[in-house]
């Protein structure tokens, strides 16, 4: 069962907001990524064939710290037993519902072209 600290909650209800855009901000290793991801994995849950996308600057850093760090984490913690079936070619994790979260960065042309081709 995961447990969230004060700013983490604040920042949880801030995420359920009718906004477009939201920034955190807060110090190292106080969560931001964590809840961020979360809130992606459950938006992913809610509808079927849903695409996301997670971006750092660079693919290495993405796939070092959200695709073998962040969100197996989340997994673990927020969402356990759910099934997260990584296709690594082409750069994202499938849920059973057929939704996507690709993992990539913005230095990697090529893979950014594929990302944005699909909407
Ligand atoms: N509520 C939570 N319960 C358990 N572990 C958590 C929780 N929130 C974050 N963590 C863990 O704490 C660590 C730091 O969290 P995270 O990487 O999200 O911080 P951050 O604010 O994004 O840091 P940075 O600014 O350095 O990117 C990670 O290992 C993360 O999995
Ligand atoms: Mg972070």
């Amino acid at each position: 069962m995961v447990s969230f600290s004060a700013g983490q909650e604040a920042a949880r209800r801030l995420l359920e907001g009718p906004q477009r855009y939201t920034c955190l901000a807060g110090v190292t290793r106080s969560g931001k990524t964590f809840l961020i991801v979360r809130a992606i994995v459950m938006r992913a849950l809610q509808e079927k064939n849903f695409r996301h996308a997670i971006l750092r600057f660079r693919a290495n850093a993405a796939r070092a710290s959200i695709a073998l760090g962040t969100l197996p984490q989340v997994v673990q913690l927020c969402f356990p037993g759910m099934p997260l079936k990584e296709h690594r070619q082409d750069g994202y994790f499938a849920l059973q519902n057929g939704s996507r979260i690709w993992i990539g960065g913005l230095d990697d042309k090529d893979r950014v072209e594929k990302i944005l081709g699909l909407e």
